[in-house]
């Protein structure tokens, strides 16, 4: 008599709407054809549900707009540089930090002070543009995810883990010298949006720290992550997401972050460190490329709006939510037979496109392949996550070496879409993977060299 209802549904109400377009399937044909079957080089007004990104994708909240308008600009020392402080300092915990425009330029900020040619930057597994930051100061990125990872079907509480035996065996055999950092994704978002065990962040950083290598975290995710070890470790059912927060970044020399993920907001990012000497270098080469350290090239009002999204994002109510949403989604899927990665991650849900196209190879791009139909079939913009993202050319033999997975990524932007928007897209992918062998495989015919699948181009077979 006396029990709380078993769920609930979305702690919040629409104040404000924007119109979609659903084209006719002729004219997605023409465009998906005119776009070179990349979904980067659609027009956003000619597609009906955008899932290529959860990044700078959220809908913010009217606390956040509000704290928009009554923020005043300043180059120096703006009031909300100084509530964005504060919220780090209190979720995140570190000693020093740089506001900067999205995370890639933290990223980049970072490597380029410390990443020195021939170096070697460990991670549990690199995101495209992390890795593409690495590359571009001429280091080595490595990935040393526990192998569960690449098995999409297995269920498996933390998939996105740091492989510590792995990770020990690679310092020895290259020497602390030669690694500038050891980092973790929190979560893993190029296997699936899986999360990290605070026990795997820990041994993680005690590895680090035997070895004197500073350790890093990539925190886009770090809420989702926090609520995936509430739910499934042991000892943390009890620990508000703050606490949480508070011990997976106590273990920890830095970290790089997007807001457009989980500060919820459509631009910023930070960049935090506790060592005060190499802070030093950092705020210059800040002041240098991206703007002065309490702007760090956003305006103030988009630092403010960071402020208060740290705080919702690390709402429970919130995050149960955007954990159920998702988990609904995929359930969907499996119910329909669409072979996805298991279990759902927390910001996405990944499908297997190895296994839903098994008549098209590898070289024929199946999942760029998927993901461009699945824009005829229903005006959804998904985004590929497999051989055009992650494939390489070996530059001694020129032959084309296919990403190890082939996935296609729903990724679900916070606060934007209802579950009925989301069973549409679900509705569309299990029609079309009714009739998957009538999808043709894709010839690629132009890459560019770093981060090819932004502007690649590619022909349909046949
Ligand atoms: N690290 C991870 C794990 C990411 O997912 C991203 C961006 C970045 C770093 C870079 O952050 O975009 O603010 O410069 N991921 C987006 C995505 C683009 O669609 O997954 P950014």
């Amino acid at each position: 008599m006396d029990e709380d209802p078993p769920w609930q549904p979305e702690p919040f109400k629409i104040k404000m709407i924007e119109k979609i377009n659903l084209r006719p399937r002729e004219r997605r044909k023409e465009l998906i054809e005119k776009s070179g079957y990349n979904v980067f080089m659609l027009n956003s007004e000619d597609v009906f549900i955008d899932l290529l990104t959860d990044s700078g994708t959220s809908a913010m909240s009217d606390t956040q707009w509000a704290g928009m308008i009554e923020t005043s600009q300043a180059y120096a020392g703006s009031p909300s540089y100084y509530s964005l402080e504060k919220a780090m300092k209190d979720i995140f915990g570190f000693k020093h930090f740089v506001p900067v425009h999205q995370g890639r330029a933290a990223e980049n900020i970072l490597f380029s002070t410390i990443v020195k040619e021939g170096s070697y930057v460990p991670n549990n597994m690199h995101f495209d543009t992390t890795e593409a930051n690495v590359l571009r100061n001429k280091g080595n990125p490595v990935n040393l995810v526990v192998d569960e990872a690449y098995d999409t079907a297995k269920i498996a509480p933390f998939k996105g883990n740091m492989d510590v035996g792995k990770l020990e065996k690679f310092i020895r055999e290259k020497t602390p010298a030669k690694i500038p950092l050891i980092m973790v994704t929190i979560t893993n978002n190029s296997a699936g949006g899986q999360p990290v065990s605070m026990k795997n962040i820990r041994e993680t950083s005690a590895v680090a720290k035997k070895y004197g290598v500073p350790f890093f975290i990539d925190a886009c995710r770090f809420a989702e992550n926090c609520y995936f070890i509430k739910q499934r470790e042991e000892g943390y059912k009890n620990r508000s997401l703050k606490e949480i927060a508070n011990e997976v970044f106590s273990y920890a020399d830095g970290c790089t972050f997007s807001g457009k993920k989980e500060a919820l907001t459509n631009i910023g990012g930070m960049l935090c460190t506790n060592d005060g000497e190499l802070f030093r270098e950092l705020k210059n080469l800040t002041i240098t490329i991206e703007g002065f350290t309490t702007y760090g090239g956003l305006a103030c009002r988009e630092l403010e709006a960071m402020a208060r999204g740290l705080y919702e994002v690390i709402d429970e109510e919130y995050q149960a939510y955007r954990h159920r949403q998702i988990e609904h989604f995929a359930a969907l899927l499996r119910q329909g037979g669409v072979p996805i990665v298991e279990p759902p991650g927390g910001h996405a849900v990944f499908v297997d496109a190895k296994k839903f196209l098994s008549h098209i190879p590898a070289e024929q791009f199946p999942a760029q392949a998927l993901t461009a139909q699945l824009y005829v079939e229903s005006g959804v913009r998904a985004v590929e996550i497999g051989s055009s993202c992650f494939g390489k050319t070996d530059e001694k033999t020129g032959e084309f070496v296919p990403a190890r997975m082939e996935l296609m990524r729903l990724a679900i932007p916070r606060r934007t879409y209802t579950d009925n928007h989301l069973r549409y897209v679900a509705e569309s992918l299990i029609r079309l993977y009714k009739k998957r062998q009538q999808i043709k495989g894709l010839r690629r015919v132009y890459a560019s060299k770093l981060l090819p699948h932004f502007t690649a181009k590619f022909e349909q077979i046949g």
